[in-house]
């Protein structure tokens, strides 16, 4: 999906031109992979206004990925906030994707520099359904990956950390090189963990099932919004571990993400998933969560940032 130009990049407390916004190839987190990043969206909302989706829980996990990887930006998340909206505003966009970046700056080279500067930046583009709109309406073929996830002893699956995607680019390559819409990678003991950039569910006799957060899974922001909204449904919910054979004979399954939203699973592994179509428990949920974010769902005022 190619980027649409538009006028302004946020860099170290800036507004700066689109082009302007340059960094030196002597960056480290370009040679070293460490830095945090985000992905958050703005949808225009029925009102007409333009809101932000739980703007400050993502730029908290952002910071909350520093901790992890025990780096400090020189911006408060008051400022990020701040600097999201602006950005909006500045590029006219009434509808979104913003991608906040943390990331070690030029200076000293080597794996340990730690007085390059800590950069920050924020960038906005215009951005439709992740894996296509056919995707949304009749749901996504998938492979489990020959890929697995982080162990726990090696990454920090909680931290959204620039290195650790080489992961999820190369079972997202493998399941797209095989003709697959979408990877889904399990643990070293064959738990089913996530996609590539995206938290799992399946539905089984009536109950959503999603792995734990002791699992090698990022916390995800719609994972949390798509159990709260399942529970005011009065849906079950259960978070446990789910094995390959559970996933192969689930009556449904789907992907939850702020980038696919909530995606049905239609195939794994060449096997139909009920009728192969999104189901009625993914169907409903699908449609709350458009709802709540796009507005003519009122019941979640404090998710929203007003732009
Ligand atoms: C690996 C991974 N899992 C899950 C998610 C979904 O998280 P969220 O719902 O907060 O966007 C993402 C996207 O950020 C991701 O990159």
């Amino acid at each position: 999906m190619a980027i649409e130009k538009l006028k302004k990049i946020w860099l170290d407390g800036q507004l700066v031109e689109w082009d302007e916004a340059r960094i030196h190839v002597l960056s480290h987190t370009l040679h070293y992979g460490l830095g945090a990043f985000e992905g958050i969206r703005a949808y225009r909302r029925a009102d007409g206004r333009t809101a932000v989706f739980r703007l400050r829980e993502h730029v908290q996990r952002l910071f909350d990925t520093c901790k992890l990887i025990a780096m400090q930006p020189e911006f408060t998340k008051d400022q990020v906030c701040e600097a999201s909206c602006e950005l909006l505003r500045a590029n006219g966009l009434t509808e979104g994707y913003l991608r906040p970046l943390v990331f070690v700056g030029d200076g000293t080279m080597g794996i340990y520099a730690p007085d390059n500067r800590i950069r920050t930046a924020v960038i906005s583009w215009k951005w439709g359904a992740y894996l296509g709109t056919t995707a949304l309406e009749k749901g996504v073929r998938t492979k489990i990956s020959a890929w697995v996830r982080h162990h726990p002893s090696i990454a920090l699956a909680k931290g959204k950390i620039m290195g650790q995607y080489t992961n999820s680019v190369l079972a997202k390559r493998e399941a797209k090189i095989a003709g697959y819409d979408e990877a889904i990678l399990l643990d070293l003991n064959g738990h089913v963990c996530e996609g590539s950039g995206e938290n799992l569910f399946i539905i089984k006799d009536g109950k959503l099932i999603t792995p734990p957060l002791s699992s090698s899974i990022l916390a995800g922001i719609t994972r949390e919004t798509v159990l709260q909204l399942a529970r005011e449904e009065g849906i079950p919910v259960a978070e446990q571990l789910i094995t390959r054979d559970q996933l192969y004979l689930a009556d449904e399954a789907f992907f939850t993400g702020t980038a696919v939203e909530v995606t049905p699973i239609r195939e794994v592994d060449d096997r139909t998933l009920g009728e192969g179509k999104p189901g009625p428990i993914t169907t409903r949920l699908q449609e709350r969560y458009f709802d709540v974010v796009k507005g003519s769902d009122e019941s979640h005022p404090e998710w929203l940032t007003l732009v």
